[in-house]
């Protein structure tokens, strides 16, 4: 079965083209590279042996989504396509809800014109804000969005759930935590384009010599260590749950059919034990420092995943110290700047 992959040349994209392809099923890439590179495509032909199904194309464009559709049999689509930069969301609102929302129903009305209905949307556990207690259930109050980016998921999440509720399409969003790591075989992995906002590659570029040292946001919040804490979940992990959801999908086979699951590791640690745990697991001792605050971040948040345990049969397997360890094996195969 052919699955249609959009924004498939990025992070989770690409590492769910490997998931995919390992379930035996034939990923279709589409991706215009705003947030990605070409050279995914080239990692992923070393680990598959063989060239993925690719379309260059843009995510808000009907006529791309008409000619994989017309050229293939596709039996379900993810949906990564988006901009995701949470700073950059809030200078440009426009451009994002475009994006981000267009994209998708673009991309819905032109699934019922083919009669496509299984579909999986990328959401973030953004759309909780911050909790009120943690670990946060599927069922934890939605928070005004603190950025227009979780503004996207929380909306496209309310748009997905009214047109399942009475067109024939088949959906799940999967609440994403915080994906790191890369692929064991470091031939695909995070790859920022310029500063990055996240900790991880903050961290491995740091320890590449990129980055002269990098800075703890805050540490006097109220946690144990004083820093904030989230739930990091190894992109292969989070790759095989898209599988999972996929196939329950198929299982379910009804129409009309739309449910969330939250998507993470059911553990949180802090930006200090992620930083310990690196320099332990890679034997380095990484330079960073301690500045203020970060507006915007929520103190702590990490997922109760038992539903998608007990429904799609789903469970993070791998550890932090497995994900910092692919994280820098990845770093530390590419080439320098
Ligand atoms: C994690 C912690 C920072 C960088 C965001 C989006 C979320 C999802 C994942 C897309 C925080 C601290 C970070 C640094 C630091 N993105 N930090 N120094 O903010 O939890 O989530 O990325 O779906 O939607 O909101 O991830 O990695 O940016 O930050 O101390 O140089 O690391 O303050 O406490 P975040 P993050």
């Amino acid at each position: 079965m052919k699955i249609l992959v959009t924004g498939g040349a990025g992070f989770i994209g690409s590492h769910t083209v490997v998931s995919l392809t390992e379930a035996g099923l034939t990923p279709v890439i589409l991706d215009n590279f705003s947030n990605s590179n070409p050279e995914v495509l080239a990692g992923l032909e070393k680990i598959l042996g063989f060239p993925v199904i690719f379309y260059e194309g843009d995510c808000n464009d009907p006529g791309i989504y008409n000619r994989i559709f017309t050229e293939h049999e596709i039996g379900g689509v993810i949906h990564f396509a988006a901009c995701k930069a949470v700073g950059e969301s809030m200078e440009r609102p426009l451009m994002y809800y475009r994006n981000n929302l267009g994209s998708l129903m673009t991309l819905l009305t032109v699934m019922e014109q083919h009669q496509i209905r299984n579909l999986i949307f990328s959401s973030s556990c953004t759309v909780y804000g911050e909790p009120d207690t943690v670990p946060v259930t599927e069922q934890t109050p939605v928070k005004e969005a603190s950025s227009v980016y979780g503004n996207t998921k929380q909306i496209g999440e309310e748009i997905l759930r009214d047109v399942a509720s009475v067109m024939p399409f088949s959906i799940i969003s999967l609440r994403y935590f915080n994906p790191v790591g890369a692929h064991p075989s470091g031939l695909i992995g995070e790859l920022p384009t310029g500063v990055p906002n996240n900790l991880v590659p903050f961290v491995t570029q740091t320890a590449a010599g990129i980055r002269e040292s990098f800075t703890v946001f805050g540490n006097d919040y109220p946690t144990p260590d004083g820093t904030c804490i989230r739930d990091y979940i190894h992109v292969m992990d989070l790759a095989e749950a898209h599988v999972a959801a996929l196939s329950h999908l198929m299982k379910v086979n009804q129409e009309k059919y739309y449910d969330v699951f939250n998507v993470g590791t059911g553990t949180g640690n802090s930006v200090l034990e992620v930083v310990n745990t690196f320099d332990r697991v890679n034997n380095l001792n990484v330079p960073h420092r301690f500045g203020p605050r970060r507006s915007g971040d929520v103190i702590a948040i990490w997922g109760n995943v038992d539903k998608s345990a007990g429904v799609l049969g789903w469970k993070a397997r791998r550890s932090l110290a497995d994900a910092l360890k692919d994280a820098w094996n990845w770093q530390s195969r590419l080439p320098k700047p």
